[in-house]
């Protein structure tokens, strides 16, 4: 079966357009692939270098992950600073990986743009240890967002270089498995295309009934159709769009008929969504605060992850040393 390995960051709450996106595609690929996903955390060092409570944000990711359905049993769930042996492989890595085409990378360019005083190595060297998360194991594809790309593009490129350097077949290039092009896009409340916490346009998986009402009330709207069947402007189609996600067919299609003879009330829509949003996220929400209040279980299911990829990295470093000629495995 091939492999699937995905890193997570660990910055903040996971929200609607994050679980149609990224997190829907890991639910369905773990019954597809022998899965493994981990919280990057060391990754995160690279912008936020004395973070406010690390564990924390880690146990928040894991226990929306797992809330939102990923199952440690059939896809290993880990923290990346567990797994040791990707540090050696990054090492390694980094002793062929170049100046130049590390300042190249835009999303580097960005940062040492946008954190001027902290252009740290690590900065620098986020590929190289992306890329050692990923072939420490080996593994066959990636989900990523399009933003990955690049570094997916630079693990690629470390593959076939190690591989040259030393005269091997050893590392196969990992393929990006390219969620976001079956995902639906779910947009911002704010009339803006896309959901996004840069943005603040988010409806959060944790957020309470009175907060996404709050949210969805606030939602931007025109002053209604003025002819019938009328094509429905961007911030109208948003609305509809994200009660097609959470909303009953009988739902979308009352409202779509009273947009069309132009007797709708956006009133009622959006408190139509709100509720309906709400009944969407409450499971989930329960589930999250069920894992928090549960951290023996969420410990066991890191412990376990870490077990799983550190024998998976090991054995792929045996082999990375005796291929440099460090020992005889
Ligand atoms: N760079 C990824 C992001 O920002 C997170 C990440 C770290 C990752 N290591 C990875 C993703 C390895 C896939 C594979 O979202």
């Amino acid at each position: 079966m091939e492999k699937v390995i995905s890193g997570i960051r660990p910055t903040g709450h996971l929200h609607l357009g994050n679980y149609f996106g990224a997190v829907k595609s890991f639910i369905d690929m773990q019954d597809k692939y022998q899965c493994m996903f981990f919280i990057a955390d060391w990754h995160s060092l690279t912008t936020h270098p004395t973070p406010e409570d690390i564990r924390q944000s880690v146990r928040t990711i894991l226990s929306e992950y797992l809330a939102c359905g990923i199952d440690p049993e059939k896809a290993p769930i880990y923290v990346q600073s567990d797994v040791k042996p990707v540090l050696e492989l990054y090492l390694y890595l980094n002793m062929n990986a170049y100046l130049g085409e590390l300042e190249r990378v835009t999303s580097f360019k960005e940062k040492a743009r946008t954190q001027p005083d902290n252009v740290n190595a690590g900065l620098l060297t986020y590929p190289t240890l992306m890329a050692a998360d990923v072939l420490a194991h080996k593994a066959d594809k990636v989900p990523v967002g399009k933003d990955q790309e690049q570094n997916m593009e630079m693990m690629r490129l470390f593959a076939r270089r190690f591989n040259r350097i030393y005269n091997v077949e050893f590392f196969k290039e990992p393929e990006s498995y390219h969620f976001y092009k079956n995902a639906v896009k779910v947009p911002g409340l704010d009339g803006s295309g896309k959901m996004g916490k840069s943005q603040g346009n988010c409806i959060y998986l944790m957020d309470d009934e009175a907060t996404i009402r709050k949210k969805v009330m606030k939602a931007v709207t025109d002053s209604g159709p003025t002819q019938l069947n009328q094509e429905k402007p961007e911030v109208i189609a948003n609305l509809f769009t994200l009660m097609e996600l959470v909303s009953t067919r009988e739902t979308y299609d009352y409202f779509n008929e009273a947009y069309n003879n132009m007797s709708i009330r956006y009133g009622d829509m959006k408190k139509q969504l709100a509720a309906d949003i709400n009944a969407f996220c409450a499971p989930i929400r329960e589930r999250i605060l069920e894992f928090q209040a549960n951290r023996e279980y969420m410990d066991k299911v890191a412990a376990r992850g870490a077990e799983i990829a550190t024998e998976s990295a090991s054995k792929t470093l045996a082999e990375v040393r005796h291929i440099i000629g460090f020992s005889s495995k």
